[in-house]
């Protein structure tokens, strides 16, 4: 949540902290700024509420100079998107500025402290507190002000400041992400990796606690007591190009078609030479543990529910999904026979984080199913399965969720054939059916142009049902908030069987339902369900397999989809589905890749 973006070289500061703004404007976008300087100058500052564009104008009217720059694009915590809360925040004397991701929990009491000792405040945020301590605690060395300043402060945070006479940045990190781009003769600073892309591969993740003097030969750390720490350099293998539109409208449909390639990446090289069995590189052994608790949240949290189905069934072990921003306060039940299984694309959804910590403190065994290498998911589970989808910028998460389904199938095989659940044979269908699936998306892509009615009928309503059965209860719940975020339609999703206990309430000839409906072991009592919704004038949109002609008949419109193994089928299915959002979401004019309220990384309790 809100993007930070900082560089000290040789260059035209701004321009490059713009440029990196904008491949991090899928982190918040209520407003941004930059701030930009040459050692000893002025401290020049440009902010604007709205997404980088307004302030691209911006600067075009007045252009910011200077080898220094920081720049922020904002998600909303504390205080409306406006020019003022805006950040870069400067103290009055307009010698220290901050940019802030996170929350300062503790801001009120020191907002009062300082306003009593003569401080004024610009903005209603919590972050402008920085700005004030820093400058309070400042003897002359800035990476000094700024650790006097964290000891004061509580909170989830990562922050960068900058003083007009200073020639470096210092940038401290407490839970909220940040990474360093180590260039020639110059050094970025960012909260994602994306930003870096365009310019340099060599990066240094900050950790909790970090300190970090950034200056263009390279960086220095700390921890708050100005320790030194040895830092390890890190190479990212992810393209430039993958962060790009690259010719695509919107994010979201250029990683929608990414979907087969993904999946092939997701799987390669973890088919065992046999083709029986999956290789996954990790050092648990399954047969240790006698449950999973998977822990996520949002879509990551409907890839688990799939995943809970897959590892019951195939291992035989008891799984559940815990929705992570509950979990720890609920003082659940886990011990060194739990395996947590923590899932994630961003690697730094604070909740997820958070209920990790929490399993990991009553003895769990963890796992991070993850796509962000260096993320701090990824540096506090004792194994990582990556899902290796690329970068996702879509706002919406589409790409990622495939890939974690697919991981989960992964690693049910895996632990299937360890506890001796799967035999050698059935290992070997499952496989020769992963096998398949990117050719299956790829068919199921084929047919875009078949989501155009049922995009046409649901652009005309307010409130939509999404129905599925068994595992697809997963893919309903993802298909239903894949329709909210993109389109802003009222979308609920229930298991079929229970539309009968209460949402079938809702059913009318303007509420239709989307029924998540391939082809499964429990058919027959689908299509009575469907039977009950149009016997009440609904409309029923079915997803439905192209060998199954008799669900068909009880729809108003279908969409096909290849036929597969019903615990696969939440694979293909996804494909419509996020169709389905998009193509109602372009038909109502919204905004798709950046929804409104939204953010991708959700780094704030
Ligand atoms: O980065 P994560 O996978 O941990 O993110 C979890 C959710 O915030 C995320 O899936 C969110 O629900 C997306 N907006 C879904 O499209």
């Amino acid at each position: 949540m809100c993007g930070i973006v900082g560089y000290v070289g040789p260059r035209q500061a701004a321009d490059l902290v713009l440029d990196g703004l904008r491949r991090l404007e899928y982190r918040g976008y209520d407003s941004a700024g930059i701030v930009a300087f040459d050692p000893g100058g002025p401290l020049a500052v440009v902010k604007r509420a709205g997404k980088i564009a307004v302030l691209e104008e911006a600067l075009k009217r007045s252009p910011l100079s200077g080898r220094v720059a920081l720049g922020h694009t904002r998600w909303a915590t504390h205080g409306r998107p406006s020019d003022g809360n805006a950040h870069p925040h400067l103290t009055e004397d307009g010698r220290v500025a901050i940019i802030h991701n996170g929350i300062i929990e503790n801001y009120l009491p020191l907002r009062a402290r300082l306003t009593a000792a003569g401080h004024t405040f610009a903005s209603e945020t919590d972050s402008e507190v920085l700005a004030h301590l820093i400058e309070e605690h400042d003897r002359g060395d800035l990476a000094d002000a700024v650790r006097a300043a964290l000891r004061e402060v509580d909170g989830a945070f990562a922050l960068v400041a900058a003083r007009q006479d200073a020639s470096e940045l210092v940038a401290a990190r407490a839970t909220s992400p940040m990474v360093v781009g180590l260039g020639e003769g110059e050094t970025f600073i960012a909260s994602d990796v994306p930003a870096l892309l365009p310019y340099t591969r060599r990066v240094v993740f900050l950790q909790d606690g970090d300190v970090a003097t950034v200056r263009p030969e390279g960086v220095e750390v700390t921890d708050l007591d100005g320790r030194p720490r040895e830092v390890t350099v890190e190479t990212i293998d992810w393209d430039a190009e993958a962060a790009e539109k690259g010719g695509w409208p919107h994010y979201m449909i250029k990683e929608i078609y990414e979907q087969p390639a993904v999946l092939q990446n997701t799987f390669g090289g973890r088919f065992a030479e046999a083709g029986d069995d999956v290789l996954l590189d990790l050092d648990l052994d399954p047969t240790e543990f006698d449950r999973v608790v998977i822990l996520a949240a949002g879509t990551a949290s409907y890839a688990g529910l799939v995943g809970e189905t897959l590892l019951e069934r195939l291992a035989r072990i008891p799984a559940e999904v815990e929705v992570a921003s509950e979990f720890r306060y609920r003082h659940p039940v886990v011990n060194e026979r739990t395996l947590a299984v923590a899932v994630s694309q961003s690697g730094e959804t604070i909740d997820t984080l958070e209920a990790l910590r929490e399993a990991k403190r009553g003895g769990a065994r963890t796992l991070g199913i993850l796509n962000a290498k260096g993320s701090s998911i990824a540096r506090e589970v004792d194994d990582v399965l990556y899902i290796h989808a690329g970068p996702e910028i879509g706002v919406a998460s589409t790409k990622a969720y495939v890939a974690m389904v697919a991981a989960f199938a992964l690693l049910a095989v895996r632990f299937g054939r360890a506890r001796g659940t799967l035999s050698s044979d059935e290992g070997r269908a499952w496989i020769s059916e992963l096998r398949r699936t990117p050719g299956l998306l790829e068919e199921a892509l084929e047919r875009h142009e078949h989501v155009h009615p049922v995009a046409e009928a649901l652009a005309e309503v307010r409130s939509v049902l999404y129905l599925g059965r068994g595992i697809n209860v997963a893919s309903a719940y993802e298909g239903a908030l894949k329709l909210k975020e993109i389109s802003y339609l009222h979308a609920e999703a229930y298991p079929t069987g229970e539309m009968k206990h209460g949402p079938i309430a809702l059913i009318d000839a303007d509420t239709p339902v989307v029924a998540v409906a391939p082809k499964g072991a429990l058919q027959a009592k689908t299509i009575s369900n469907l039977q009950e919704v149009r016997a009440r004038d609904g409309r029923v949109y079915a997803i439905v397999s192209d060998n199954d002609s008799d669900t068909a008949a009880h729809a108003d419109l279908t969409l096909r989809v290849p036929a597969c193994r019903e615990l696969l089928s939440p694979l293909v299915v996804a494909v419509p589905m996020q169709l389905l959002a998009y193509e109602v979401g372009l038909r109502l004019g919204r905004d798709v890749d950046q929804p409104r309220n939204l953010a991708k990384s959700v780094t704030v309790e």
